[in-house]
């Protein structure tokens, strides 16, 4: 059975769809089988594995309020251990399809049911909200990892994730944890990086991983040619770092 990991954060522009992608692709590298869910409308997950809006024919929305399998959404992608579920707007529609019905936060969790035991990890894009989707996601999640910023008020924002992961775990999901807390675009240069750093760690033990996501033109650059960025530029500072945090992701995961 796959473990299956939420990456999450309600805030835009913090670098989940580059941690989903990247993490999955590097984790699928040391041949663990890999499924990158695309959870979020915009798709941004699946263009940058070569998946744009043309080249969708099923989607995320087809597996969950459709009568399509799962495993007829899944795609191969050029990592041979990597497979994704795309996502189109479609799935804005699934959001408000969904509301109306009993069980409406497990849609996602009985549609992956269906293929775990096919992968070793799935990773899940979600969209910048703590809406039907979100919830949807954490409630099939074994974990959540938090891609943030080291700015002012990200503790504020990360106060709401983790309050809303512990309603989650009371209401429908009691094994789910908050596995990591990760630093991207981040600049060691800066006392205010450090500072933020310091106040997350104190306010989150052993939560932050040790792997710090640098600032890097290539990880911006690597969707627009629809591969994650090891394949792009395998020794550029961003696919180093997406390495070794799919190093220390594996190995607290296996802890
Ligand atoms: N470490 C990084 N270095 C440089 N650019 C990055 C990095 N991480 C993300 N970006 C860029 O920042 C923007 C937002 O990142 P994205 O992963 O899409 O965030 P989210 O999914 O949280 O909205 C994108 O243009 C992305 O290419
Ligand atoms: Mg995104």
């Amino acid at each position: 059975m796959a473990r299956i990991v939420a990456v999450a954060n309600q805030k835009g522009g913090v670098g989940k769809t580059t941690t989903a992608v990247n993490l999955a692709a590097s984790v699928a590298a040391s041949e663990h089988r890999v499924l990158l869910v695309d959870f979020d409308p915009q798709g941004n997950a699946s263009s940058s594995v070569g998946y744009t809006k043309d080249r969708i024919e099923l989607s995320i929305y087809d597996a969950l309020v459709g009568e399509v399998a799962m495993k007829d959404c899944i795609r191969p992608t050029e990592i041979t251990t990597l497979f994704v579920v795309p996502a189109t707007m479609d799935l804005v529609g699934a959001e408000l399809e969904l509301i109306g019905s009993d069980d409406r936060e497990s849609y996602l969790k009985n549609a992956l049911t269906t293929v775990s035991d096919e992968y070793d990890y799935i990773i899940i894009d979600c969209p910048p909200s703590l809406g039907m989707l979100t919830l949807n996601a954490l409630v099939a999640a074994d974990g959540v990892v938090v891609p943030m910023q080291a700015e002012y008020f990200a503790l504020e924002g990360l106060g709401a994730l983790v309050s809303t992961i512990e309603k989650v775990r009371d209401a429908y999901n009691p094994g789910l944890d908050l596995e990591g807390i990760l630093f991207c675009m981040y600049d060691p240069r800066t006392n205010l990086a450090g500072q933020v750093k310091g106040e997350v760690e104190s306010h989150m033990p052993n939560k932050v991983y040790d792997t710090l996501i640098p600032r890097n033109v290539r990880l911006s650059e690597s969707p627009s040619h629809g591969k994650p960025v090891l394949l792009y530029d395998f020794r550029c500072a961003g696919s180093k770092s997406y390495l070794k945090l799919a190093q220390e992701f594996v190995e607290r995961t296996a802890a």
